[in-house]
């Protein structure tokens, strides 16, 4: 019980009164705004961080996420036996670390890397510090190259289409980088070659491509983009590398499409990240970033520390870190091989693919993505059938059964519609697609009967007035009838038994 009294001292009760019925552990009180003055039994501080988190989602049921929830009890047991090691401390824990290195490896086979290199990279806390770990290489080798031809270094930019993940925006901003974000087009929504020659020039540190990107699961276009860059190093000299954003894509494209060139086979392609608890299995907190060889991560970045014993190199933005996520990471690599990761990526495709046509077949939605390459489903409500509710109402009415699927605003340029997004993770089966697709449908058949709410939040200030001005000029007799159908459903909820859940007129 949380006490809003700052003078009041947790933990009064005496052990006789805590111990006096089942539920005592519940009961002690939790000081709000000042630190706890006295400490409390385990139990009764799980129970209390425990009961706070009831509200929570389901995780197994969150659907806007990629990230990983479940794992079998083995790798339980093995995070729980290395949770406490410290990665940055190799000269204790070198087996840890050396479980790193072995990741990086194989990665970097796994993302065909040329045989002759040398593997480098790291393990962080997601992708967004690998993007970041990455782009920073890139901008040391630039300022590098420049200065040693006597060049100004002092302007530099980052290429990348318009439906980039927010890291890269970060990125550009806390690293001082030019944002140079190709704008996108309705129905197009992968960064290809055709606007580059308005935004690359020699003071680009590298262009970024995404595989999986984050709103549609599409991949931007690798080989094309590969080309124009070739094409424009002979035209100019200026030879710039390209990072491939793999967060959701990277151990998708290895597995499902083997042929597939994205990756490390194309010469530009000098670093690629991945989320290591996102397809990689893991659960969070884990990223990968991978260097095409040793030397491409500049050797000015790193610092060699010997802090916790032996000198140990630390190249990452974080020090101190659990080592537990990289342990699973390889037990995930071991257990499931190439073909189990395989399998697991067709069963995810298979009911991706089934949840989509179905909820196609509906007449609710349309289908955003041109390509289906990544378990995401990333769908728009079709105008014509859905008139008086948006996305944000089927997220907000699917809620109420548990499920959590996001909607989102599209980026700037194709705002004109929002996505609603469904990441199809391993234990999703069958069975939980059509609950998933027949809640989906109902939640779109009450909202059509009834109107949504949510039907100004995606707008920009000027149309939300517009419409706003417009709905107040509506007519007293819409008004009147708006009145009594609430009444009318808000009686009939209440006949029911239930409270209504307030998806009015
Ligand atoms: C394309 C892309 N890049 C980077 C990220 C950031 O990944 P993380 O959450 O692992 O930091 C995401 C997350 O969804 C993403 O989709």
């Amino acid at each position: 019980m949380v006490s809003n009294n700052d003078d009041f001292h947790n933990n009064d009760l005496k052990p006789a009164e805590v111990n006096s019925t089942p539920y005592g552990e519940f009961n002690f009180d939790v000081p709000k705004n000042i630190f706890p003055k006295h400490g409390m039994p385990a139990r009764a501080s799980a129970a209390i961080v425990n009961s706070e988190c009831w509200t929570d989602a389901n995780s197994m049921l969150n659907l806007s996420s990629f990230v990983t929830t479940f794992v079998e009890p083995e790798a339980r047991e093995l995070a729980a036996g290395h949770f406490h090691k410290n990665f940055a401390d190799p000269d204790m824990y070198p087996h840890a670390r050396g479980t790193g290195f072995q990741c990086v490896k194989w990665l970097h086979s796994l993302w065909n890397g040329p045989k002759d290199a040398t593997p480098y990279g790291a393990a962080t806390i997601g992708s967004s510090e690998a993007c970041m770990l990455a782009g920073l290489a890139h901008k040391w080798n630039w300022r590098e190259a420049r200065e040693n031809a006597g060049k100004d270094a002092a302007r530099l930019n980052m290429v990348t289409g318009g439906i980039v993940q927010i890291v890269w925006k970060k990125f550009m901003r806390y690293f001082d980088v030019e944002a140079r974000i190709v704008p996108l087009s309705v129905g197009n929504y992968r960064l290809t070659a055709e606007h580059l020659d308005k935004y690359v020039d020699e003071n680009t540190i590298c262009v970024v491509a995404i595989a999986g990107q984050t709103f549609t699961g599409e991949d931007d276009d690798f080989q094309e983009i590969h080309d124009w860059l070739d094409a424009y190093e002979k035209c100019t000299g200026v030879s710039i590398p390209m990072h491939i954003d793999g967060a959701s894509g990277g151990v998708i494209n290895p597995f499902l499409y083997p042929e597939y060139e994205w990756d490390f086979r194309l010469p530009r392609v000098q670093s690629i990240n991945a989320s290591g608890h996102k397809h990689g299995l893991v659960p969070p907190c884990l990223g990968w970033i991978v260097f095409r060889d040793r030397s491409i991560f500049n050797e000015k970045l790193v610092f060699y520390v010997n802090y916790l014993g032996g000198e140990a190199p630390t190249a990452t933005l974080d020090f101190s870190k659990g080592s537990k996520t990289i342990i699973l990471q390889h037990y995930q690599m071991l257990r499931l091989g190439r073909e189990g990761f395989e399998r697991i990526m067709r069963h995810m495709l298979a009911n991706a693919a089934t949840l989509r046509d179905h909820l196609v077949e509906s007449g609710y939605f349309k289908i955003i993505n041109a390509t289906q390459r990544i378990p995401v489903v990333a769908l728009t409500l079709d105008k014509d059938k859905a008139t008086n509710f948006n996305g944000f109402d089927v997220s907000a009415k699917v809620r109420e059964k548990g499920w959590i699927l996001s909607t989102y605003s599209m980026p700037p340029d194709v705002q004109s519609f929002n996505s609603v997004r469904i990441v199809i993770r391993p234990h999703i089966n069958q069975n939980t697609v059509d609950n998933l697709v027949s809640n989906i449908v109902s939640a779109c058949d009450f909202l059509g009967k009834h109107g949504g709410k949510s039907r100004l939040r995606n707008c920009t200030t000027s149309t939300r007035r517009r419409r706003r001005n417009a709905e107040a000029a509506s007519s007293a007799r819409h008004r009147a009838e708006a009145a009594i159908r609430e009444l009318q459903l808000h009686a009939k909820a209440i006949h029911h038994g239930t409270e209504f859940l307030g998806f009015g007129v």
